[in-house]
């Protein structure tokens, strides 16, 4: 049976994705409030969707009529059109995945699991592979053995990272945990619900134009534009997002604009290396730009380093 959003409370991401908003939902909630009112969109989109963790924090407080979550990444919208419609197949797997592991011995630092690790990752980029050079449909069953390994190797891979080489195949090493908890059934039924009533697409943002009108709301999350070279992260997916894409992306938003859509959108703040960089100060300057402080798992040792700021643009 399909809950209703008010029965739908505090569900939490599925994955752990770099980049994830969970911390910041309530208060980017609470400054795109200052602007208008949530409670009279219509459609909620979010292109960037990664974690999705705006998403969830929204659409369990208010009732918005459609939902829209997208990515770029395959294996990623394949995992949540499987959490969607073959929920009970997923957690099955997920079962038995998690006890192979865990049974596994821990001796000689827990080689055996290392070994396991490995082999689920390359069967998961073989499949990747595969799936690049066919015409297979996401979300079809014989991608749900792709969804539990994704969900295996975020949660068994080092830090939880989804982070791919230039052929888009995954690259993340093990992790060394000695036992896996992957999922909450309780948590990923909830997700399940509220997906009923989602659309979800793979696909680049700028598909997601047709959505745009007075009384829609979207969240732009896109990769950040990097602060150094060695501070980059930009490889959730086989295409990388540079300048150029950043400015491609503000002139999207000033189109949605145009059509009276509302939106919001994250990035790092350029000021945090270079007072003068004012790359999105140039970019958004018709948008209200607010400085806001982003707590950063850092080193307890690196003193003045634990908040950095980070933008939240909105029209
Ligand atoms: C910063 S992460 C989003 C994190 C998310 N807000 C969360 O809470 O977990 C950026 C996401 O954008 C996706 N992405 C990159 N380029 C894209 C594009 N052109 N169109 C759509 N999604 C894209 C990446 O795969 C990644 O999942």
């Amino acid at each position: 049976m399909c809950a209703t959003n008010s029965e739908l409370t505090e569900i939490s991401p599925i994955i752990k994705w770099a980049g994830g908003k969970k911390r910041l939902a309530p208060l980017i909630e609470e400054m795109v409030s200052q602007k208008f009112n949530l409670a009279d969109i219509d459609t909620y989109v979010e292109p960037f969707a990664g974690g999705a963790s705006l998403f969830l924090y929204l659409a369990t407080k208010y009732r918005f009529k459609k939902q829209v979550i997208m990515d770029i990444n395959p294996e990623l919208i394949n995992l949540y059109i499987q959490v969607r419609d073959n929920l009970q197949p997923l957690i099955n797997g997920l079962d038995q995945i998690q006890d192979a592991y865990n049974i596994l011995s821990e001796e000689h630092d827990l080689a055996e699991k290392k070994a396991y690790f490995y082999q689920i990752r390359e069967d998961f980029n073989h499949s990747l592979l595969l799936a690049q050079d066919s015409s297979s449909e996401l979300g079809s069953e014989q991608n749900i053995e792709q969804a539990i390994r994704f969900i295996f190797l975020n949660k068994a891979d080092f830090n939880g990272l989804y982070r791919v080489n230039s052929k888009g195949t995954f690259n993340v090493p093990f992790g060394h945990r000695k036992q896996l908890n992957l999922f909450d059934v309780d948590n990923l039924s909830k997700f399940s619900n509220l997906l009923q009533n989602t659309e979800i697409l793979l696909g680049d943002y700028r598909d997601t134009q047709r959505f745009a009108g007075p009384k829609t709301f979207f969240y732009f999350d896109p990769p950040y534009r990097p602060l150094s070279d060695s501070a980059s992260f930009t490889s959730y997916a086989k295409s990388s997002f540079n300048d150029d894409s950043q400015i491609e992306l503000a002139t999207f938003t000033k189109e949605i604009t145009q059509s009276g859509a509302h939106f919001a959108l994250s990035n790092s703040d350029p000021h945090q290396s270079d007072p003068n960089d004012n790359f999105f100060d140039d970019l958004y300057a018709d948008f209200d730009i607010q400085r806001i402080q982003a707590a950063r798992m850092i080193s307890a040792r690196s003193k003045g380093r634990g908040n950095v700021s980070e933008l939240l643009i909105i029209n």
